[in-house]
């Protein structure tokens, strides 16, 4: 019993502390993943230790695309753009696959592969922006 209303508590406290994911954490967000870029950029041009740029920059990326999936979406768009979800989940549903394939195509040693999907991503970031941002 006392277990059930400690988990009670805590369940509520969370639920009353929740922040709304909001304009500061969506640009914090974005520069990680700019961030991240620059580190896969840094794995094609340095020699980063077995493709440790690749890993490290990837899964700064994968970390936010997560976060893009599991927020609702429509929390994350700008008011204005609300009715775009729906293209903002299948944006980040495509960077987080082509981010794994980049880092094992990388790992393999497959670098043409791995620029590729470097592109491809790339592509992923300005489709979404040309299309959202104002
Ligand atoms: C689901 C749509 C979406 C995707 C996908 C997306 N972005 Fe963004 N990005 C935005 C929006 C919307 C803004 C504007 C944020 C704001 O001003 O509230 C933004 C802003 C930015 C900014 C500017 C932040 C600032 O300091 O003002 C950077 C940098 C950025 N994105 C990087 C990236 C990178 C890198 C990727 C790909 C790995 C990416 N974004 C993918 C929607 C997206």
């Amino acid at each position: 019993m006392k277990k059930t209303i400690l988990l009670i508590s805590i369940l509520l406290c969370g639920s009353l502390f929740a922040k709304k994911y909001d304009q500061i954490d969506r640009i914090s967000d974005m520069q990680k993943m700019e961030e991240g870029l620059s580190y896969i950029q840094k794995g094609f041009l340095y020699r980063c230790e077995t493709g440790a740029c690749f890993v490290k920059g990837g899964n700064m990326i994968l970390e936010v695309a997560k976060t893009l999936e599991t927020q609702e979406m429509e929390y994350f768009l700008p008011e204005q753009q609300k009715y775009a979800y729906k293209f903002g989940e299948k944006s980040a549903k495509m960077i987080d696959l082509y981010v794994k394939d980049l880092i094992g195509s990388a790992q393999a040693g497959h670098i043409e592969d791995a620029l590729e999907d470097y592109n491809q991503i790339l592509r992923q970031c300005n489709s979404c922006h040309m299309r959202l941002r104002k």
